[in-house]
Order: structure tokens, then sequence, then C-alpha cells
């Protein structure tokens, strides 16, 4: 017998008034976010606020991205201010938060939304998507939270709830078109900003990678994967490759509580953020005189004994350590070692600063 549309909906009508009714008992409480109760008394979520949250927290926890939100509205309370700062300043607060295109692109972004917007972001997802640093999960999330516009966020957490409530057994990243469509299916008309966020707050606080609380899940009564007592092994994902090794040196040049520092090209991996002095990074461990050959200047150098090591994306890079302390000649930034906050430093040049000021001079 043919369902009726009503019928045919039953889930779906379910998934959205549970989801929504958890949200509304259950959901977080963020520094940027407009709780339904509180817009009851007239509050909006504005988009600068909300633009900056969500690039922020793409690659970082929300409870790591909250101290640098409230860092970047204390300096730059309104998109004006943010557009008409020094983008060195804006890559010196970003320090930390990696993916450094994400700081470029927003101050490119600021710029874009005063010139052709007169500072008011545009609040459809076409436009949203045309603006720099800003791809298809950012404009439905602001168009979704800041504007009510009916549009689907699909970020890793939604990806992970999604295969599981329908148990997607085809592997991530084939499954991504799938779990769009259901996603889009599921996605609220009517509150989309609240469904948005609820079904992000879901899969941070609930339908978590490895011990999902399927006893608190709203969604429990429909969700495939729990029902077969599999919930934790979805997403399925193809295996991953391994990522390679890169290797490389930095040098560390003391004089008189000052470093030497210089700024990457604006191009490529951590562009224009500062470094130190170091050699270029390679496939295979190379001999010791091909750094030395690109050192900032000829010294008896000390090598660290412990090195660093961090993990990108596509490889990891191990970085040996040279140091030495004594007056020097040579270009670039001298820096004060009592004032590195004010430097566009990646955390992987903090890394070797700290153990090379934690190494005793020979
Ligand atoms: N993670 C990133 N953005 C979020 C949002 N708006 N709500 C919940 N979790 C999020």
């Amino acid at each position: 017998m043919m369902k009726t549309s009503t019928e045919k909906q039953w889930p779906i009508v379910r998934f959205r008034q549970d989801l929504l009714a958890w949200y509304d008992a259950a959901g977080r409480t963020l520094p940027w976010r407009i709780r339904p109760e509180d817009r009851q008394s007239g509050i909006v979520a504005e988009p600068y606020k909300v633009w900056l949250s969500e690039i922020m927290c793409q690659q970082t926890t929300v409870v790591s991205a909250a101290p640098y939100w409230r860092k970047f509205l204390e300096k730059w309370p309104t998109i004006q201010h943010l557009a008409e700062a020094q983008r060195d300043d804006i890559l010196a607060a970003w320090a930390g938060l990696g993916y450094y295109a994400r700081a470029r692109n927003l101050h490119k972004c600021a710029n874009t939304v005063i010139a052709e917007y007169g500072g008011c972001f545009p609040n459809s997802e076409t436009k949203l998507l045309k603006l720099p640093g800003i791809g298809p999960y950012t404009a439905a999330a602001i168009a979704s939270i800041c504007f009510d516009q009916p549009a689907t966020v699909v970020d890793g957490n939604v990806e992970r709830v999604i295969s599981r409530v329908y148990q997607i057994d085809e592997p991530l990243p084939k499954s991504k078109s799938v779990l769009r469509k259901s996603a889009l299916e599921l996605t609220d008309p009517d509150r989309p900003g609240d469904y948005a966020q609820a079904i992000m707050d879901l899969g941070a606080t609930i339908c978590k990678p490895k011990n999902p609380k399927c006893d608190e899940c709203p969604w429990s009564f429909g969700c495939l994967a729990y029902q077969a007592g599999q919930a934790a092994e979805y997403p399925k994902k193809l295996p991953k490759k391994q990522r390679p090794t890169r290797y490389g040196a930095v040098f560390y040049l003391e004089d008189d509580e000052q470093i030497l520092l210089r700024q990457r090209p604006d191009k490529g991996l951590l562009g224009g953020m500062m470094e130190l002095p170091g050699t270029d990074w390679t496939h295979e461990l190379p001999p010791v005189d091909h750094w030395m050959s690109q050192a900032p200047i000829t010294r008896n150098w000390q090598a660290l004994d412990d090195n660093v090591v961090h993990v990108f994306t596509h490889f990891t890079l191990q970085l040996q350590v040279f140091s030495s302390i004594g007056p020097y000649q040579s270009d670039g930034v001298r820096a004060d070692l009592s004032d590195l906050e004010k430097f566009a430093l990646p955390t992987v040049m903090m890394k070797a600063i700290k153990s090379a000021r934690s190494t005793p001079a020979e």
C-alpha cells in the first residue's frame, strides 16, 4: 500500500521535534550563542560574532576557540574595526589556533563586507558563499543562525550523527553526498538556526566519536546504528594514508633578551606568520651541512638534544633546533622575549623557542 505523505514524513518530523525539545532543555550556552529563551526578549544573533565563532571553531573545539573569540571581540568589537586592523595584528591574535589561511581570509572577508555590503553580512547562502574564506558550512551556519534561512550545516559532527541514525555503511569520504542529502531532508524549516546548532551540539556532546551517550540521546528511538548495538562503529571510514615525515632545522639566536625572527612568505603553509630563521623542509633527513649552509650567520651552533615534532594536516615535521647566545649582525626582526605574544608565532615555532629557552647554553 502507498504511504501517505504524513506517514513518509513521520520519523523526520519526530526527529526534528525531539531534537529541538532536547536543545531547548539541554543545548549548550556558548559565548556567541543566542539561546531560544533569550530571543524571546528580542536579542538576536549578530552575524559578525557568529561568523568569527564559526571560522574559529573549524578544526578546533568550542572550548579552545572561546578565549580567542573573546580576545578578538575585545580588540575589534565590530567588523569595521577588524577591516581597519593591520593584518599582522590579526595573525598575532590568531597565533596558536592553526590553519592560518583562516586568519588571512578573516581580514579579506571583513574588507569585502565593508566594501560590497556597507558592513552588513548578506543574508543569502549564495552571496555568503562568495565571500573570502566562507565555504558551504560557514555560509549555511550564518544564513541559518543569523537570518533563519532554511540552510543546512554539514560538518564532521553532523556527518557522524547522520551516518549513525541511518546506519550508512558506505565509508567516508565516499558517503558525503548521501549524508548531505539526508541532512537536507532533516533540516527543520521552521527553526533552521536552532536546528543547526542543536544537531551540532548533539554531535559534540552526546553522539560523540568514541563513547556515544545513547541513553541520553533524543534520537535513539529511531537510530538504526544504536538499535543494532553498533553506534560507535559509525561513521565507517576508508583507512587513513600514513602521514609522511619532513625534516628541517631552525636557528635560535638570542642576544640581550631578544631573539631573531623573520616573516614567512605570504603564500604557502603558515603564510605571513613569523618564524625562527630556518631551512627548507625535506622528505629525507639531510646531512647537517645542508642545514648549516642555510644558517642566518656562521656560528658555533649548539644542537639541542630533543627535536621538535609538530603534526600538520598532510605531514609530520621534525625540526632540529640549533641555538646560540651572544651579539650578532643579521637581517630580520629583533623580538623582545618578554613580548612574544605581539608576534604571529605559530605553535610549532613556540615549541622550538620554548625548547631552546629551557636548554642551558653550553
Ligand atoms: N561547532 C561549531 N559551531 C557550532 C555551533 N554554532 N553550535 C554548536 N557547535 C558548533
